[in-house]
């Protein structure tokens, strides 16, 4: 299946996205409005490819050729015998539409066209085309050609002959797709979000500190990296951004609350390890507070944030967001869980799942602490999510 493949914004996602497709054979158009960014996605390229030509993953005359097949272009007529265009510029709906709209212009009949947005709605980009059916979300996660794993989001316009061909094409370029509903966050950056927002609390409630978590979670819990080392690896402000959109897009949903915490090291400028300082401190030479290595503590730690993360996929299974095996091959293969949340659940008895978190309801009667009703369902049944 190889055709010309056009990307529309040449920054983090964008310069991945096309190299992902030039080492799968494409030609690719790659346009920015900004020239420097174009500058940089070609330096970054180079630099990338020689270390895969050093490390003997590929020949130099391999690697030239992955990076002649990347054209940069300003002007949307480049993409006149694109099959696909993926569009990864900044997040903003209205932005988005007019290059939409722009873009309909130029390619043809049959071309797919994609957004990679985390949070926005297909739906209303799908809107913006005279040919919404062919609109469909392609959600890459970040580094591009690292990460297995990309979401494909049918709007309601989008067509089934439409969403096939992108998940095949995306198929044939060795990644790991999953089939989202349109709702925010898709199945990720929904499903996630107690890894972040649950450990902050036990945080904030004073009952361990940071280290003590990340040690938890990583220790015990076996997930690669701790929830505070993770956000200050993604940037607190782009943590904090994701969860009070996903938060505002459930209608204030309290489940997917932002937390003060958060928000105070965002404007402290504390974003994590590109500023040097987020909850660790990066300087050379700096002391970070030691883990607390109380086993009793961690596991109560691990099961707490474990049962909250279950209640999420189950949740999104409930709502149909996406097939058990999905949301399952989702959190392992788009955030590197070591096991997917729904045969976790199978693992540790879903009624104990169930008590645990009736048991954090009881004592706080708050929302946030609601058991879907798929896992009480599936305890009343004694029943699994796997036969
Ligand atoms: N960064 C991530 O971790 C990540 C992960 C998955 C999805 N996304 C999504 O991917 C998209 C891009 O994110 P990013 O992190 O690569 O952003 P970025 O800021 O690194 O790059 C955006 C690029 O788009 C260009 N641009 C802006 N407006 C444009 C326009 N009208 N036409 C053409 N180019 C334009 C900018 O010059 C810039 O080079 C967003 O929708 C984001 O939500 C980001």
């Amino acid at each position: 299946m190889k055709m010309e493949i056009g990307v529309i914004g040449a920054g983090t996602m964008g310069s991945g996205i096309a190299q992902v497709a030039a080492q799968s054979g494409h030609k690719v158009w790659l346009f920015d409005t900004n020239q420097a960014a174009l500058d940089k996605a070609s330096a970054s390229l180079y630099k990338i490819m020689s270390r895969l030509v050093e490390k003997g993953k590929m020949s130099r005359e391999e690697a030239d050729t992955v990076i002649a097949r990347i054209n940069h272009c300003t002007d949307y007529q480049s993409f006149s015998k694109c099959g696909l265009v993926i569009e990864a510029i900044i997040e903003n709906l209205e932005i988005k539409k007019k290059v939409f709209i722009a873009l309909e212009n130029e390619v043809s009949d049959n071309c797919i066209l994609a957004s990679n947005t985390s949070s926005l709605s297909i739906a209303s980009i799908a809107a913006s085309c005279n040919k919404p059916e062919r609109v469909v979300g392609i959600h890459f996660f970040n580094p591009a050609p690292l990460m297995p794993l990309v979401e494909v989001v049918p709007a309601v316009q989008t067509s089934k002959e439409n969403l096939d061909r992108a998940k095949e094409l995306i198929n044939s370029w060795k990644k790991i797709t999953v089939v989202t509903k349109d709702t925010p966050g898709f199945i990720v950056n929904r499903v996630a979000r107690p890894f972040y927002g649950e450990a902050i609390r036990i945080y904030e409630e004073g009952i361990a500190d940071m280290a003590t978590i990340d040690w938890a979670m990583k220790e015990i819990g076996g997930f690669r990296m701790g929830p505070f080392e993770l956000m200050d690896y993604i940037g607190n402000d782009i943590n904090y951004t994701v969860t009070e959109t996903v938060w505002i897009a459930f209608y204030y949903d309290t489940r997917y609350k932002p937390s003060f915490t958060q928000k105070r090291m965002m404007e402290a400028g504390y974003l994590g390890r590109k500023t040097g300082r987020g909850y660790y401190n990066y300087a050379e030479g700096a002391q970070n507070p030691e883990p607390d290595k109380n086993q009793v503590v961690g596991e109560a730690i691990v099961w707490r944030i474990l049962i909250m993360l279950i209640n999420e996929a189950a949740d999104a299974l409930h709502l149909n967001i996406a097939s058990a095996a999905d949301i399952d091959l989702a959190m392992t293969k788009g955030v590197n869980y070591p096991k997917g949340l729904l045969r976790w659940a199978d693992e540790k008895g879903i009624q104990n799942v169930l008590d645990g978190l009736d048991k954090l309801y009881l004592a706080y009667h708050e929302e946030r602490y609601r058991a879907s009703v798929l896992l009480r369902q599936k305890a009343a049944f004694e029943q699994k999510f796997y036969s």
